[in-house]
């Protein structure tokens, strides 16, 4: 973005001031103010192309002004500006990287603990869910024996254990997301698992969905429990379908972590499971509120399990995941990257 008028004006006064007072303190004024100048130039984008071409334009004004001077020897007095205009402006742009980058991991650590606070809760009243429905849906088999034959009464019953059994398959996602309902870990090899999950979601494609995998990591082992990969995969990629109602395309692609531009901290090392959709995307206050258990825009037929379970499976994996969305502007879409600690590979035997 070209420099606005008043700035370039401004640079070019404090140039020549430094330039031309023979007073060391008056120098030291104008240095202290270019590097001011470099400070405040941050909102405004500019680049390293138009910080050069601002300070040509000081040096071309300088040299018209004294004839006298050669203009390589100008050029050598008006370097320290310059530095300090730099300098100022690539810390100020350092400090902003910085604020941000701890803002995001405070956000972070934030959601992690009142999503483990929901996780105890979820877990406590799903407990107590399970007992009564055993006992409502129990007592509703019973009662078959005691109506008469061929009555209304047994399709009410049938009702009431079919209900049964859709709340104790969500009670059993809370559960997932609880962490409480675990089977022994086993060394799995993740790109099976996940191109398992996809060969499950065909039936769901038809000709509207384009599916991109890439598999950038045959070999890669985790340690998960019976399974669980394939259960982040599908929600995921369910969700992605359901983002994209007139059809679209969905990547899905495991790869080395380090490969990413934008990696947390300590997973470096870890395997990457991208799910992406050119979807309709998330606003901020989605994005925010997602991995919420219950949380969902898709009611009455979503439950808002489905990322939440994804997310406790994530993070007992010793995992994490990051989402990236854009729900306006001309390329909407959501990527969900999962970061998963990987096994060495062990040959037959080892
Ligand atoms: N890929 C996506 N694109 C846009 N929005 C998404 C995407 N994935 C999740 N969401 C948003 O996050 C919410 C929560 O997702 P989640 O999977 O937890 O529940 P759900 O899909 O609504 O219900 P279900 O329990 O059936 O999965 C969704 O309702 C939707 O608003
Ligand atoms: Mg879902």
């Amino acid at each position: 973005m070209p420099l606005n008028e008043q700035l370039q004006a401004r640079y070019l006064q404090l140039v020549e001031q430094a330039f031309l007072s023979g007073n060391a303190v008056e120098r030291e004024s104008a240095l202290n103010a270019v590097a001011q100048l470099g400070r405040s130039l941050l909102p405004t984008q500019v680049t390293p192309v138009d910080i050069v071409s601002l300070h040509q334009t000081a040096l071309e004004r300088i040299a018209q002004q004294q004839p006298d001077w050669h203009i390589s020897e100008i050029a050598g007095h008006i370097l320290v500006p310059l530095l300090e205009l730099t300098s100022a402006h690539s810390m100020a742009y350092q400090e902003m990287v910085q604020a941000k980058h701890d803002a995001t991991l405070a956000a972070h650590r934030e959601q992690a603990s009142r999503l483990e606070a929901l996780g105890v809760l979820a877990a406590g009243m799903a407990h107590d869910f399970n007992t009564l429905l055993g006992s409502i849906s129990g007592y509703a088999e019973l009662s078959h024996g005691e109506m008469p034959h061929g009555g209304a009464g047994h399709e009410y019953l049938h009702q009431i254990e079919v209900a049964c059994q859709r709340a104790q398959s969500l009670i059993r996602r809370m559960l997932d997301f609880a962490g409480q309902r675990s089977g022994p870990p086993s060394r799995q090899l993740l790109a099976l698992q996940v191109g398992e999950a996809l060969e499950l979601l065909h039936p769901k494609l038809g000709s509207r969905f384009r599916l991109q995998w890439s598999n950038l990591m045959p070999d890669a082992q985790v340690i998960a429990e019976e399974g669980q990969i394939q259960q982040i995969v599908l929600n995921l990629c369910i969700n992605a379908l359901d983002a994209m109602p007139h059809g679209g395309l969905l990547q899905v692609r495991l790869q080395p972590a380090a490969q990413l531009a934008h990696i947390p901290a300590g997973h470096e090392s870890h395997a990457a499971l991208v799910v992406a959709d050119s979807g309709c995307g998330m606003p901020p206050e989605v994005q925010a509120r997602v991995f919420e258990p219950f949380f969902t825009t898709k009611a009455p037929q979503g439950s808002g399990l489905g990322l939440s379970v994804v997310y406790g499976i994530v993070r007992r994996l010793g995992g994490e995941i990051i989402l990236h969305s854009q729900s306006s502007g001309p390329q909407t879409g959501t990527t969900f990257t999962v970061f998963l600690p990987t096994e060495a590979h062990q040959t037959e035997g080892g």
